[in-house]
């Protein structure tokens, strides 16, 4: 964060949400990088340019601090490990990482295999589907409910919790507080009791491994067990069904591109990370800077709120050359859709299985499709994921 550039200009309140909701934010995100830094009223400074993107999300000496942002989720304490700053923050990374490593997660290739197809399976043959409602949404709950032991029954409880705590009705925070505690509510009552029940009747799946995991010779409380629960609910299952939505609709519109890999299915893992940098679906990241900095020579003040850009530092010719274009084969591919440092993505090889299985498995069933006639979309704030992705197909796939 090197010294010059001085005060940062005004940027309103709205043209930050099109960061997610623009059909095409790489525009803006362009725009946004002329300026290091925009103040956006007394709310926020937004970050855009990747090396001080970068180097705030690898801070290791706490200038920056995700506990002090002061989000409510409905949550009554710290989300587990993503509200905690280090130095407490290894402590939970050190019992979760394992947990979710790439080896571990490609174990569940097989069950997440199946359960795309049966997703597909209930409307292939229509020659239609709605994929956000019937395909994007879905999957990633069924895959956690599988992963954690928890009922597939319970799918419906967790679509609506989640939605009342990432997308509850309402236009202010005011509005939207009721929604967010009544949710609240339910997932610790929820966890309460399957955590009483695991007591009497131990298990072997995810949830038992956190239960057991232990640092130091120390055990996790049971609310800081159900503290980590409570984060995964709002970080891994929106946040797939998100990628799910911008991947699907961006090849539903870039036939040659959806060619390239029916065509040949080994680039799909980069074309997954490729993806995942053009649409940066977790648009950007918020911290509050412990003490006067500053960032290319805009000065930030001591408790003033930062958002780093994700979308614009993984489209900055600085990091990618030719970050305009969409390389499916690019490699390698150092993008931040899943942050970076001490709180880069837990669950980002899980998010890899099941992108990638998606796309092989669709793709081998319903390799030809396109928007339906008509459809405009609408990418929702926030979050970019889409209200819905209706697709039109040749019918009896
Ligand atoms: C493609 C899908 C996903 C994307 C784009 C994504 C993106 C991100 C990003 C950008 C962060 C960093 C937040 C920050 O620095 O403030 C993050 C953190 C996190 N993600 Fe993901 N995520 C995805 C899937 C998942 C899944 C499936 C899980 C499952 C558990 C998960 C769990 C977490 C957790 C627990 C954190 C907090 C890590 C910490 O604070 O140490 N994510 N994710």
């Amino acid at each position: 964060m090197d010294a010059g550039t001085g005060a940062a200009p005004d940027l309103s309140p709205t043209t930050v949400t099109q960061l997610a909701s623009s059909d095409d934010p790489r525009e803006l995100q362009r725009t946004l990088r002329e300026q290091p830094v925009h103040r956006v009223g007394d709310l926020f400074n937004l970050v855009t340019r990747r090396e001080d993107v970068e180097e705030a999300l690898r801070d290791r000496t706490g200038t920056f601090s995700w506990s002090a942002v002061g989000m409510n989720l409905g949550n009554i304490r710290p989300l587990i490990p993503l509200q905690i700053d280090p130095p407490q923050h290894v402590k939970y990374r050190r019992i979760l990482d394992p947990l979710f490593a790439p080896k571990k997660m490609a174990l569940l290739e097989d069950e997440v295999i199946a359960l795309v197809k049966e997703l597909v399976d209930t409307f292939a043959v229509s020659g239609s589907c709605d994929f956000h409602e019937e395909f994007a949404v879905p999957l990633p709950c069924r895959v956690f409910l599988r992963l954690m032991g928890l009922p597939l029954d319970d799918l419906d409880l967790f679509l609506s919790v989640k939605d009342d705590i990432i997308r509850p009705p309402g236009v202010t925070l005011d509005e939207q507080a009721p929604y967010r505690e009544r949710a609240g509510k339910t997932v610790y009552e929820y966890f309460e009791r399957h955590l009483a029940e695991r007591k009497d009747h131990p298990t072997d799946d995810m949830l038992a491994q956190i239960i057991a995991g232990e640092v130091d010779g120390e055990r996790l409380s049971d609310e800081e067990v159900m503290d980590i629960c409570y984060l995964f609910i709002i970080a891994g299952l929106d946040t797939v069904t998100d990628s799910l939505d911008c991947i699907f609709a961006y090849l539903a519109q870039n036939p040659d591109h959806r060619r390239q890999l029916v065509a040949d299915e080994s680039i799909i893992p980069s074309a997954v990370e490729e993806l995942l940098r053009w649409e940066s679906p977790v648009p950007a990241v918020p911290r509050v800077a412990t003490e006067d900095i500053e960032i290319s020579g805009c000065p930030i003040k001591a408790g003033e709120q930062v958002m780093l850009v994700l979308g614009s530092a993984n489209t900055d010719d600085a990091a990618h050359a030719g970050a305009d274009e969409v390389d499916l084969r690019r490699n390698p591919n150092p993008h931040l859709a899943f942050g970076g440092g001490v709180h880069r993505c837990l669950g980002s090889h899980l998010a890899r299985v099941e992108l990638r299985v998606a796309i092989r498995e669709f793709h081998r069933r319903i390799p030809e499709y396109e928007l339906a006639p008509g459809t405009v979309l609408e990418y929702t704030t926030g979050l970019r994921s889409l209200h819905h992705l209706p697709l039109a197909f040749p019918a009896g796939a």
